[in-house]
């Protein structure tokens, strides 16, 4: 029966959320101020498309490998999955694409994600923008050689059970697990809906 409620939960991430592969990502007219404006790109569709094909092909092969995991094992165990599996699928799917996807974040719960300085500037305004209502928008920047894709990834009910409050949504068991996994975890406290991180496709040499 938890099971099959977490089951539920993840049919949700994976097909109801608001960055579900359907979604179109509204195009990025004014990037983010906090930087030089020339290079934000503008009217970057092709780099937009794809980098939105290849950050939903990554989200649907983690949100697979996870609900997997977590109904043979429960939610503790996936977490040892996740240390483990996590960078490996996005890797071998960066490879597939030739491309390279990472998820980046201002609160990392495995210290490799961290958003750089830059990045933590479009952080900053894309939530302040999704705290006023705004839908999720991609962004595409070229940064020194590269052309990257961003996207918001926001958390759902499902998220929570790893993500969210300490002492309301977080078994005392997979607190433990994620303390001794990951002693410098930021990544609780998050509620429904919230904005977790960033999906980066990055474009080498475009
Ligand atoms: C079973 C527990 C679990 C669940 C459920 C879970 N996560 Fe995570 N999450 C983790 C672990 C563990 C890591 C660290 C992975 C690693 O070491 O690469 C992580 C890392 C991340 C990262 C990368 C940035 C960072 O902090 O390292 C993002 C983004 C993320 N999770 C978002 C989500 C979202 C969104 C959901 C719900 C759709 C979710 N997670 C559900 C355990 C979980």
């Amino acid at each position: 029966m938890k099971y099959s409620i977490i089951f539920i939960f993840l049919l949700m991430a994976l097909t109801g959320c608001k960055d579900s592969p359907n979604a179109k990502p509204a195009a990025t007219e004014t990037g983010v101020s906090a930087t030089d404006p020339d290079k934000v790109v503008k009217s970057e569709i092709p780099y937009q498309d794809k980098g939105m094909e290849y950050a939903m092909a990554t989200q649907a092969a983690l949100g697979k490998a996870l609900q997997s995991k977590i109904q043979e094992g429960g939610i503790q165990e996936a977490i040892g999955f996740c240390k483990v599996e996590a960078l490996p699928i996005t890797d071998s799917l960066s490879g597939k694409f030739g491309v390279e996807i990472s998820r980046i974040t201002d609160k990392p719960r495995n210290p490799v994600n961290a958003a750089n300085a830059e990045e933590m500037k479009f952080i900053s305004k894309i939530k302040s923008e999704l705290g006023t209502g705004q839908p999720p928008e991609a962004l595409v920047v070229r940064q020194g050689d590269d052309t990257n894709f961003y996207y918001p990834i926001l958390t759902n009910n499902m998220c929570l059970k790893c993500h969210g409050s300490p002492e309301d949504d977080i078994q005392p068991r997979v607190l433990g697990a994620i303390a001794e996994l990951y002693p410098q975890d930021q990544a609780t406290g998050y509620g429904n809906n919230q904005f977790r991180g960033l999906w980066k496709v990055s474009f080498k040499g475009e």
